[in-house]
């Protein structure tokens, strides 16, 4: 399948600009300087996500690095996140879908979805969805979504989304990227700016 490949390149002729980055998109907000940006990181972890925010602030000298508390695997603390950034934030220039959990054994989010995919695909899904409004509002804006090469082995069980039936790590993964891949490629006959990254 061809999707929409986003080089993290593309992301530097922003400089004025602001980005919301799930976990643990540190790596990039360094390399790609962020000079004058405004980065909010949405971690749920905020004990790390604050040790993150002081590495980014001291290497890329740029003060205007803030946490934000964000559990993909609630429905609600997604829509606390979105609520938070809509009210407070003027704009929104990237959103960076990059959190993931893989591999895990059969767990449940707070929504009693299977995890891999509550956390891989429902709640980025449902984080882009929330902050469309402000993203368009923000034009030419984008949202990065991080998949995995992953996604090639999977197959969507649409009778069985959270594989009750027969559960795998592997086969959940590989769902759940491939979600991602087919949401974002959707996106291109839509006005949502969604460009997608798979590793
Ligand atoms: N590593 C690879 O080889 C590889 C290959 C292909 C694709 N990818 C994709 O690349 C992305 C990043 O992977 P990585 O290897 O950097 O993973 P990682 O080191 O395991 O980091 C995953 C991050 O996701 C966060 N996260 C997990 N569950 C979360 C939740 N419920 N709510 C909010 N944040 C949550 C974790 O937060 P905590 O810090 O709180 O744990 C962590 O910061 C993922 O989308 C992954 O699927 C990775």
């Amino acid at each position: 399948m061809t999707c929409p490949f986003y080089q993290v390149t593309d992301l530097t002729d922003l400089s004025e600009s602001v980005r919301s980055v799930t976990p643990p998109a540190v790596r990039w907000s360094l390399e790609d300087g962020v000079p004058g940006a405004r980065v909010i990181l949405a971690c749920r972890d905020m004990t790390r996500a604050r040790i993150a925010a002081d590495d980014i602030r001291q290497r890329s000298g740029n003060g205007n690095v803030v946490v934000k508390k964000l559990d993909l695997a609630s429905l609600q603390s997604v829509r606390d996140l979105a609520k938070d950034v809509q009210e407070n934030e003027e704009r929104l220039d990237i959103l960076i879908n990059n959190a993931g959990i893989m591999m895990c054994p059969k767990w449940e989010t707070e929504d009693g979805f299977e995890m891999q995919f509550g956390v891989n695909h429902l709640g980025h899904f449902l984080l882009t969805n929330c902050l469309l409004d402000l993203l368009k509002k923000s034009a030419p804006s984008r949202v990065v979504v991080v998949s995995s090469r992953a996604h090639e082995r999977g197959r969507m069980h649409f009778d069985d989304i959270n594989l009750d039936k027969s559960y795998s790590p592997g086969q959940s993964y590989s769902q759940s990227k491939l979600a991602n891949i087919l949401k974002t490629s959707l996106d291109r006959f839509s006005d949502v700016p969604s460009r997608i990254i798979y590793i």
